[in-house]
């Protein structure tokens, strides 16, 4: 069986100028949340394929991505111009090991994100195990806009639900932030600001980081950790830092 099936385009929400949602309908094999499939078009004989977080929870049949429409890029604008009942391929099975179960036990998670990869941390969050898992769950959105803070309706459901337990802290680099707090992650965890915004204090002992996005956020931010005394997470030896790039 080919690993390429097509996916019916259910519904396509458009945040921004450059930020939309897919919703589609494909026979894929089963995924683990932060895993990531492809979608992809033919140009002729020339396949384009990309690779696309899952948003959804896994048992959830409504497969929904989360993306930016690159304007000089090869996939994203033709993907941008899909329309409910359009087609596009995708792969049937997904990848990646940006995933919970290989992420240590600790008191805290911090989920750390730039733009569109705020993606697979809010298909583990729509997993009941995680926050039987962690005490506290941290999730950070760098973004450039105010405007660029998609997903609001899902973070402050999870907020009700979860009031003890979750923080959720926009960090808007390119404009005052309506909300959280204002210029990069890096500065923000460089000047402990992040960590006294949510009166939580990080240590080898008690915290998890997941960082996922843009590759010299997720480079900068991994060396500020290890100078912290935390350490990259790897099955062989287990530490706390994971991550996954984008680009
Ligand atoms: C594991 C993995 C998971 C990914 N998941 C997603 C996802 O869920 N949503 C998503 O939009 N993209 C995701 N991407 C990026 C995606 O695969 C494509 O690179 C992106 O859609 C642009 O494709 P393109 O062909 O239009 O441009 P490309 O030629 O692939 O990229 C051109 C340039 O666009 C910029 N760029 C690419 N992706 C992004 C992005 N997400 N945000 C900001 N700038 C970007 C970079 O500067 C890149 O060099 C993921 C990448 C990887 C490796
Ligand atoms: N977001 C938009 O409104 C918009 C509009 C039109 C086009 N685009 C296109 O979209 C792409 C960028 O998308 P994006 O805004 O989602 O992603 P991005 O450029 O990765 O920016 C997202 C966030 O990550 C921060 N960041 C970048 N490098 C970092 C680092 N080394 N350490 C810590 N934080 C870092 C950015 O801060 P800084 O702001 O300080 O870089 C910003 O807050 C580009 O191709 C751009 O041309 C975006």
């Amino acid at each position: 069986m080919s690993n390429w099936v097509d996916a019916k385009v259910k519904n396509v929400t458009w945040w921004s100028e450059t930020l939309f949602s897919l919703t589609v309908h494909a026979d894929v094999e089963p995924f683990k949340a932060g895993q990531f499939t492809k979608l992809s078009i033919m140009d002729g004989d020339k396949r384009i394929a990309r690779a696309y977080s899952y948003v959804n929870a896994p048992e959830n049949p409504d497969l929904e991505f989360y993306l930016i429409n690159v304007a000089d890029g090869l996939l994203s604008p033709y993907l941008a111009k899909l329309q409910p009942g359009d087609t596009v391929l995708i792969e049937r099975r997904a990848t990646g090991f940006f995933t919970l179960d290989e992420i240590p036990q600790s008191e805290q998670l911090w989920m750390l994100s730039t733009g569109t990869a705020i993606g697979p941390f809010l298909s583990m969050l729509q997993q009941p195990e995680v926050w039987e898992k962690y005490q506290h769950i941290n999730l950070v959105h760098g973004v450039r806009f105010n405007n660029d803070l998609s997903y609001q309706a899902l973070i402050n459901e999870l907020l009700k639900v979860y009031p003890d337990k979750f923080n959720y802290i926009p960090v808007v680099s390119r404009e005052e932030p309506l909300q959280g707090l204002n210029g990069r992650i890096t500065n923000a965890i460089a000047n402990n600001t992040l960590f006294t915004h949510v009166k939580l204090e990080p240590t080898p002992n008690n915290a998890q980081f997941m960082i996922c996005g843009n590759p010299q956020m997720v480079k900068d931010t991994t060396e500020l950790l290890i100078g912290k005394n935390f350490k990259r997470n790897r099955r062989r030896e287990p530490g706390h830092i994971t991550v996954e790039q984008y680009w």
